[in-house]
This record gives C-alpha cells, sequence and structure tokens, in this order.
C-alpha cells in the first residue's frame, strides 16, 4: 500500500544524512527514551518536501490519496488541530469583515475566528430533544430562512457530528446553500472516521474540517483541510497565515500512514467498533438512532439521572470518558477499542449503578442581545466576576455548559435574567466569567488598545 510521505523519509533516514538543520536533535534520539521518532523528524531540506511549497513532492502525494480516499479536489495536512483549519477556511471562505451563517453550537475555534476575521455571526439554533437533553441536527429549512433574511451571508459553518454524535444532514444543507449562492463549511472535527465507515455526506460540503487525532489512531494536532472547488494552492495559502511554518514531519508522516492503516485493517476494527457500540446502545440507557435522528454509529453517549456521578465512578475505576454532564457520558469508541474495552465499560457500568433514564436538561433560552461585536468583546478589556453577579453585564467569554453544549451567551452579549435564571436551574452560576469591563474603568492604554481597532 502506498506511503509516499512515510516512506521517503524512512529511506532518507536510512542513509543516515548529516543533518546541520532543524528540529535541533537532527535525528539523534531525545534524552530520556524514546518518546519521538527522531529519525524521520526532518526539517524542509529540499529532499523532505514542503507543506506550503508549490512543487509536487511526497506531502502532497500523501495529501493526494486522502483527498482522493474521501473525495475531494484538495486536501492540506495540518499541524495544529482542527482548530488551525477552521481558522484557514473561514478566512479563505468569508474573508475579513462582513457576516456569516453560523452554528450557534461551534467550538470555541468558530468563534475566536468570528472574532479575528471581524465578522457579525446570524447564528442558527438547532432543535432540542427533551428527551435525549441534548441538541438536535441543524435543519435544512433554518439554514435556507437564514439565508433568506440575510441574502448577504455567502458562508455558511456548522458542526457535524457534534461531541453527542449527531449528524446533520450536510447534503441536503448544502443543496439549500448552493441555492443561496453561499458555500458550506463544515466543522468535521469529530468525524474524520466516518468516510472510512461508508459515510458520504461530506462530500457535499465546500470546506471540511477534521480532526485525525480526535477518532482515528493518529497522534495529538493531526487534522486535515479538504475542499471542493478550491485548489491545492489556496488551501496552503489559507493553512500557512494559521500554521507553523516548522510543521512536524513526524505528524504528517503519521497522517499518511494512518490512512494507510484504514485501508485495511484499521476500517475492519472500527466496523467491528460500530457493531460493539450498537450492542452497547441496545443494552444501556444511551442516545440512539431514530427517524429525523442520525447519529454517528461509533460515539457512544450514555445517559445517566447524575452524569457527573457516573463520570467521576468511571475515573475512580480509572475508564477516562470524553465528557460528563449532568444527564449523560460521551465515550469515543474507535478502532483501537475492542471487545476487552468494551467488556471492562460494561462491567464498571454494573457496578456504579448510574446509569438511568437522563437527567432532567431544560432547554436553553433564546440567546441574549449581542451588543458588541465578536472582535469588540475580544479586544475589550475584561473582567473575571462570579456568574451570578453578572446581570447586565457584557459577556467577554463564551459561556457554555454541556449540555446543552452551545453558549448560552456567546462574546459580546447582554447576560440577562433569563439566561441567569438557566444557568442557576443547572447548577452553573456559582462559576466564574469574563466580563467586558465597564467603560469608566479603563484606563489609557485599554482606551487606545480598543480604539484601535
Ligand atoms: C467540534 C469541534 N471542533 C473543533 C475542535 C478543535 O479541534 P482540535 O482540538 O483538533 O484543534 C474541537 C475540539 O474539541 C471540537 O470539539
Amino acid at each position: 500500500m502506498p506511503t509516499p510521505l512515510y516512506d521517503s523519509l524512512q529511506a532518507l533516514a536510512a542513509r543516515g544524512p548529516l543533518r546541520l538543520d532543524m528540529p535541533g536533535h537532527q535525528g539523534k534520539p531525545l534524552p530520556g527514551g524514546p518518546l519521538w521518532p527522531s529519525g524521520i523528524d526532518f526539517t524542509e531540506n529540499g529532499a523532505t518536501g514542503d507543506l506550503f511549497g508549490e512543487e509536487a513532492d511526497a506531502i502532497q502525494a500523501a495529501e493526494r490519496l486522502w483527498a482522493d480516499r474521501f473525495g475531494f479536489d484538495a486536501c492540506l495536512f495540518l499541524t495544529g488541530g482542527s482548530t488551525q483549519g477552521i481558522h484557514a477556511g473561514l478566512a479563505m471562505l468569508t474573508g475579513a469583515g462582513g457576516r456569516a451563517v453560523v452554528d450557534r453550537g461551534s467550538h470555541r475555534s468558530v468563534h475566536h475566528a468570528l472574532a479575528l476575521l471581524d465578522l457579525a455571526p446570524h447564528f442558527l439554533l438547532r432543535p432540542w430533544l427533551a428527551e435525549d437533553g441534548v441538541a438536535g441536527p441543524i435543519l435544512p429549512e433554518t439554514v435556507d430562512d437564514a439565508l433568506r433574511r440575510h441574502p448577504g451571508c455567502s458562508t455558511v459553518c456548522i458542526t457535524s457530528p457534534t461531541y453527542y454524535g449527531v449528524l446533520s444532514d450536510i447534503p441536503a444543507i448544502a443543496q439549500v446553500c448552493h441555492a443561496h449562492g453561499a458555500r458550506l463549511m463544515v466543522d468535521g472535527a469529530h468525524g474524520a472516521h466516518l468516510p472510512f465507515l461508508g459515510y458520504t455526506g461530506f462530500q457535499a460540503a465546500d470546506v471540511v474540517v477534521m480532526s485525525a487525532h480526535k477518532t482515528l489512531p493518529a497522534p495529538g494536532q493531526t487534522a486535515l483541510l479538504l475542499a471542493n472547488g478550491v485548489g491545492l494552492a489556496e488551501l496552503q495559502r489559507w493553512g500557512a497565515v494559521y500554521g507553523t511554518s516548522s510543521p512536524s514531519y513526524v505528524l504528517m508522516a503519521a497522517l499518511d500512514a494512518v490512512r494507510d492503516h484504514m485501508e485495511g485493517e484499521g476500517t475492519a476494527r472500527y466496523q467491528e467498533t460500530a457493531r460493539l457500540t450498537q450492542a452497547l446502545r441496545r443494552r444501556w440507557p444511551s442516545l440512539r438512532e431514530r427517524d429525523g435522528l442520525a447519529l454517528d454509529p461509533a460515539r457512544l453517549t450514555l445517559s445517566s439521572p447524575d452524569g457527573f456521578a457516573l463520570g467521576e465512578a468511571l475515573r475512580r475505576r480509572d475508564i477516562y470518558t470524553e465528557l460528563s454532564d449532568r444527564g449523560h457520558v460521551v465515550s469515543i469508541l474507535t478502532c483501537a477499542t475492542g471487545a476487552a474495552e468494551v467488556g471492562r465499560l460494561e462491567r464498571a457500568l454494573a457496578e456504579t449503578g448510574l446509569t438511568g433514564p437522563c437527567a432532567f436538561c431544560p432547554p436553553p433560552p433564546e440567546p441574549p442581545q449581542a451588543v458588541l461585536t465578536p472582535r469588540q468583546a475580544l479586544f475589550a478589556p475584561r473582567a473575571r466576576a462570579l456568574l451570578a453577579d453578572s446581570l447586565g453585564r457584557i459577556a467577554a467569554c463564551q459561556i457554555a455548559p454541556y449540555p446543552p453544549g452551545v453558549p448560552v451567551i456567546a462574546p459580546g452579549e447582554t447576560i440577562e435574567k433569563k439566561h441567569l435564571a438557566y444557568l442557576r436551574e443547572i447548577g452553573y452560576n456559582k462559576r466564574h466569567c469574563d466580563i467586558i469591563q465597564p467603560r469608566e474603568e479603563w484606563n489609557h492604554e485599554a482606551h487606545h488598545r480598543y480604539h484601535q481597532l
């Protein structure tokens, strides 16, 4: 099976080159043991390729294999996680200034990108699935309505799947976007395994970002920026704005090797994991697929009358899940999870006796009024305050409890009575948050910085 980048780095390392360049270990083992495969940890040296370069090289060959496998025109390797891809993708699609239609439940990297690009968001809200205590999918009609009301918006950005494994109908949403002349970017950070399980929905989008490291057997920070209708040069241009100029060859080679692994054994194992997940969902109270609710086949969202206690009880047994909240415990099951791991989880679940119907999770209130743009809120002087004492103040950060996993209050929005009442109801109001410091308290430097915007 071809792994062009990994093979070329191995071949170069085997020749015993004299390395008088970066990284500083120059190919020797790191002190303290076999922590890092320094032998293939090169820099751009004329023989190793250049992630952001024009010439066809082993990196581009490896990226091409990913693009073809996932059905996209181009793929750029990312060594700064999906965070890098989200910043790059939004900058590429929207430019600076203007407006975008954005999933309210977006990851903080999207909210940061809005601020840095000075974009004003029109948020897409998700239906609340009361029985499950989670937000449902973004509906195509919600996107259609937003684009009708804001015809100047040429970019729509949604997350699919969500942390809880909820998939939106990307092809239907893409069709709506394209009918309005808009482009669709999908934060698929949690979905890099899905195409290997036969899911083809991502291909309908214009830009998709995926974290290989979240659901594939790949090292931290590895991710992919995939696009249709846009060439590699454009992806490189924007990837370089937000990425390091010294991308790790080990991480890039791992992306090459993991795709190859997934072409064979990895996919067979993942299919088995999907079967194990379905069986777990049947045996334990959990979020289940039904008409109108499509789920990531390998995400296990257990329900519990006290999800925090269940998460803690599992931790005490050295079982570390991805997320616990008031009514759920979310586990990421991957091709690295086999029957032995599932057995251990099930024995622990039985011991805890803490699974059951989901604790009552009330729907989040309507978002508050935005009085500052995300950019103004990011750069304004801020102060730390107890949420319970922040009535009428403007939030300088996202206040995003799980669930809903959607900011109840986003940066630049006023903290209103109903939001505090909701946060009190779900036990979240004892926390601290960043609020915009009142103008009277700004010093000269703060005024200066803010007015430079
Ligand atoms: C939905 C979503 N998008 C983007 C990201 C950022 O991904 P990364 O950690 O790979 O930068 C995350 C991280 O948790 C996420 O959950």
